[in-house]
């Protein structure tokens, strides 16, 4: 019913993809590619960007007891507040597209994090989302509209903080474990005074290594880019081959009933996140109220849905999600087919997807005119 192929939407008109019943998801998944990184980029400590593999960090576990509030006044804090529209990973595209003399064969290219808003819609309404996209040589491009996210943010900030610590700090502590847990080398390369000293490193979210994959959900193949935390040992030699990633995040420690059912909702976007970039192992810092390290876990990925639906009551289903991103992409695909920009959104608490198109014409600035020129030579 949802592959039914609309005509062109005609302008002020709206189509609609309904979220629920979420049940018409359920049962078997549909095929899955698993996601092969073909390219990767890093963007350096000033937030400039390098194609390769140069801000790659090595995994080494971190000494329990850390407060990670520590360095909070020396944090540099990249300023996100720019729009960043998809400009890294175009390059990153087009670079590997030069070197292969071929175009890549997604017909859908978009970062990771908008992927997993769309892939967790069966289970979280709250936040609602906002994307822009542009449809261009038969492939979607999708990116954040930014003014929605700003928005957000700033109703965010505006909330009061519900303990004593403020949200920045809050916000601050999952870099901090990050730089707790992670190398710039693999270990046996590292000086020990570093390894030792990590507590008192001061903490940069500038850098970032991300990682460019092709995957697949159903049948409609993706192109996602998205930042990867850390690597277990090394890149395989083998390109596509399965790459022991590992995502890093910190959680409040479980001590009810509740800490464990919230515990179990944060696991979804988990799960979604490191799925969708073939990240297979996630190591959990588990902190006290107060932001002190207390344990490490280190969770496989691919066995996060089984555990969850094993638990009384489960709150989300892995198969959903899939079937979902499945079927709304299929929908999506029939429903972005011609020119211009065209915004996709999820009002907060809605129980639809909508899809209208907000510029006849042109591609917004969803696409670079670098990224342009580049394909009209190739
Ligand atoms: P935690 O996930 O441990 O809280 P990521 O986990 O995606 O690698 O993100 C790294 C860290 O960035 C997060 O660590 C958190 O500190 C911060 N972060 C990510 N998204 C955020 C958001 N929407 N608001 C505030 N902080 C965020
Ligand atoms: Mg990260
Ligand atoms: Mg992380």
């Amino acid at each position: 019913m949802y592959n039914r192929v609309p005509c062109v939407l005609a302008a002020g008109m709206t189509a609609s993809f309904p979220v629920h019943p979420v049940n018409r998801f359920a049962g078997q998944s549909e095929p899955v590619k698993r996601p092969k990184e073909f390219a990767c980029f890093s963007y350096d400590d000033n937030h400039e960007f390098h194609l390769g593999d140069s801000s790659l960090k090595w995994y080494y576990p971190p000494l329990l007891g850390a407060n990670l509030s520590r360095g909070y006044e020396d944090f540099v804090k990249h300023d996100d507040s720019g729009d960043e529209h998809l400009v890294s990973l175009l390059k990153t595209i087009a670079a590997h597209e030069e070197e292969t003399q071929k175009k890549i064969d997604a017909q859908v290219v978009t970062w990771r994090g908008m992927m997993t808003k769309i892939m967790a819609s069966p289970f979280d309404d709250r936040d609602g989302f906002e994307m822009n996209a542009t449809l261009f040589e038969d492939c979607i491009f999708i990116e954040e509209n930014h003014a929605f996210k700003a928005a957000s943010r700033q109703q965010q900030a505006s909330q009061p903080s519900r303990g004593p610590i403020s949200q920045d700090v809050m916000s601050f502590w999952g870099y901090k474990f990050e730089t707790l847990s992670t190398l710039p080398a693999p270990w046996g390369e590292v000086d020990r005074d570093f390894i030792e000293s990590r507590d008192t490193h001061v903490v940069n979210n500038k850098a970032q290594y991300c990682s460019v994959v092709r995957t697949g959900v159903g049948k409609t193949v993706l192109c996602l880019g998205g930042e990867v935390d850390a690597i277990w040992d090394s890149k395989p030699p083998q390109q596509g081959a399965p790459i022991a990633w590992v995502e890093l995040k910190t959680s409040l420690e479980i001590r009810s009933d509740r800490d464990k059912d919230n515990f179990e909702r944060k696991l979804l976007k988990f799960w979604i996140q490191s799925f969708l970039l073939g990240v297979p192992k996630i190591v959990v810092g588990f902190r006290s109220r107060e932001g002190v390290l207390q344990s490490l876990q280190e969770i496989e990925t691919a066995e996060i849905p089984a555990k969850v639906q094993r638990g009384g009551r489960p709150s989300w289903d892995g198969n959903i999600c899939i079937n979902f991103a499945s079927a709304f992409l299929d929908w999506l695909r029939a429903t972005i087919n011609d020119d211009g920009v065209w915004r996709i959104r999820r009002r907060p608490k809605s129980s639809h997807i909508e899809v209208f198109r907000v510029e006849e014409a042109g591609h917004g600035e969803i696409l670079t005119d670098d990224f342009i020129n580049w394909r009209i030579k190739l």
